[in-house]
């Protein structure tokens, strides 16, 4: 699959480290120009630098998803530099852990702001534009939501990140089957459990390590873990996959214990 994905344009969300970065390096050496995209301008320029470094195109952008307006002209930004857009990888999140007899109005409204609304519009402001500009007529354009084991499986603790997953499982199913004939393929991911900051802190713990130890597995994910289904969805493999959810996760959300 190597170079699959040469003459293509991706935006990653969230790409200041985690998944984000990980996905714009994995576009970047199958040959996609990438524009990483987070609130942490400094972090994206190194990992762009990284990616011109080992010989990508790639370059990066401050952008805030919680800030709906914003995200048309930075994605204009991106089609000036980099050329039209044909892949977005809607991966920004948050986790919004909280008790539900705690959680403030604002916390579920940051959950939902990032998680939900923020896909919602980048995915409308890419769509507007891979149509546009014709990528969509070409059969290339790709919107990868990523979701996570959350949108159908109940995390104990995490009930506003687990609606907020599931509004991004349903998301993709709507925004597929509206755009499907205008040539804009929309997917979805769910990862298990990788070791990033979202969730570091947790497996520092005895509850998170008791977690990790009760997997199918007994082990964490790697970010690598998600590539196939990354390039596969990004590719021409995925011509005719749309509307899909897909979930990656080693088993930990198979019911059972032991
Ligand atoms: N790690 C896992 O186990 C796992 C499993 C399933 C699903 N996921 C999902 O995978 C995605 C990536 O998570 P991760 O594990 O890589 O977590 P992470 O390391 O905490 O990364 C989250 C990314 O989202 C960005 N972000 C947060 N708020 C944002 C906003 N308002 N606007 C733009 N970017 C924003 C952060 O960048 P800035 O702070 O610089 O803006 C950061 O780059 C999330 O959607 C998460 O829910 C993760």
């Amino acid at each position: 699959m190597e170079q699959s994905l040469k003459g293509q344009v991706a935006v990653i969300t969230g790409a200041s480290g985690g998944l984000g970065a990980h996905f714009a390096r994995v576009l970047a050496e199958a040959g996609a120009a990438v524009a990483l995209t987070a609130r942490r301008l400094d972090l994206v320029e190194n990992h762009a630098g990284e990616i011109a470094g080992a010989g990508g195109t790639a370059m990066a952008l401050r952008l805030d998803v919680a800030d709906a307006a914003s995200i048309g002209p930075a994605l204009d930004e991106v089609e000036t530099a980099l050329g039209p857009i044909s892949i977005l990888v809607n991966n920004a999140g948050v986790g919004g852990e909280g008790l539900a007899l705690d959680l403030s109005i604002e916390d579920w409204d940051r959950t939902f702001d990032v998680n939900v609304r923020g896909v919602f519009f980048a995915a409308q402001q890419a769509a507007k534009r891979m149509i546009a500009s014709g990528v969509a007529e070409r059969g290339d354009a790709r919107i990868i939501n990523i979701a996570s084991i959350a949108s159908h499986t109940v995390l104990p603790g995490l009930s506003a990140y687990c609606a907020s997953k599931a509004s991004v499982a349903m998301l993709t199913r709507g925004l597929a089957r509206e755009w499907a004939r205008r040539g804009v393929a929309v997917n979805a991911i769910c990862p298990g459990y990788i070791e990033t900051d979202i969730n570091a802190d947790w497996f520092k713990t005895e509850g998170g390590q008791k977690q990790m130890k009760a997997f199918p597995r007994r082990r964490l994910m790697e970010a690598g873990d998600l590539d196939a289904a990354l390039l596969m969805l990004s590719g021409p493999a995925g011509r005719a996959i749309t509307g899909t959810v897909i979930t990656i996760d080693d088993g930990q959300s198979l019911p059972g214990g032991g």
